[in-house]
């Protein structure tokens, strides 16, 4: 696959300046989506990296410029942990986004962890497909890149990476166990505009794997999300970008 199809590459010079580059382009991309469609629809990543982004998007000058009654907020995946559990990637949104802004209540679709795993996917993609009258067309998805390759909870050979025909699936974190739940491969691919976030030095050999070394899909989940009629695009900082470097240098 080309370079091109593996998604634009924009390096940042350090996490900060990565994380405001992307809240620049969410509130612009926000704005442009209500304006032309009515509304703005945002899956969103758990884990660490994003949390300095989505606080950035509750401050200004991003919180006045984003039309939040337009904005629905989904997530990429989920913990299958009750909201308030410090697992859970809902509560980190909320705590770093959404009590923050005034975002309507109904516009938060989170995934409701506090169901089993199977029951807790099957009302996601009920609620999914609702909202877009059929398969997932996201405006922006936004990923995180764990260390082994995997993004959302689509982890290495998993069986939920060769989920069809619906848009969310459970999951199983290796080795802890930890039930999850998480949007589909075609769910991803159906988006208007996929962004990873990817900063620190630790992460600059898997980049370096995803982003420019052969293709190994199911070794290295990420290289799945290729948008079918959309963009894609990988936000890195300076150590991160180290290993999109042959000479490594
Ligand atoms: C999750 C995330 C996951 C995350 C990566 C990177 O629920 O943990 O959705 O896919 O994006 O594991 O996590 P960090 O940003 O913490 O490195």
């Amino acid at each position: 696959m080309s370079g091109a199809a593996r998604g634009r590459v924009h390096v940042h010079a350090d996490a900060r300046a990565a994380a405001a580059a992307v809240a620049e382009e969410l509130a612009s991309l926000a704005a442009q989506a209500v304006e032309a469609r009515g509304r703005f629809s945002l899956a969103l990543a758990g884990g660490s990296t994003p949390r300095a982004l989505y606080r950035l998007l509750a401050e200004e000058p991003h919180r006045s410029r984003v039309p939040w009654h337009g904005v629905h907020l989904f997530w990429g995946d989920e913990r299958c942990v009750p909201p308030g559990h410090p697992r859970s990637n809902f509560r980190m949104v909320r705590e770093a986004l959404v009590s923050r802004v005034p975002l309507p209540e109904e516009n938060v679709h989170r995934v409701r962890g506090e169901l089993s795993a199977d029951l807790a996917a099957d009302d996601y993609a009920h609620e999914l497909r609702a909202f877009f009258g059929g398969e997932p067309r996201f405006d922006v998805v936004h990923l995180g890149l764990g260390d082994d390759g995997h993004t959302a909870s689509l982890f290495p050979f998993s069986p939920a990476l060769r989920v069809r025909g619906r848009p969310a699936a459970r999951a199983l974190q290796p080795g802890t166990g930890e039930p999850r739940v998480t949007l589909t491969v075609p769910a991803l691919n159906g988006a208007r505009r996929v962004d990873f976030l990817v900063t620190g030095a630790g992460k600059a050999r898997v980049v370096g794997r995803v982003v420019r070394g052969a293709l190994d899909p199911f070794r290295l989940p990420a290289q799945l999300v290729r948008p079918r009629d959309g963009e894609l695009h990988w936000h890195l900082d300076v150590p991160a970008a180290a290993g999109l470097d042959p000479s490594g240098g």
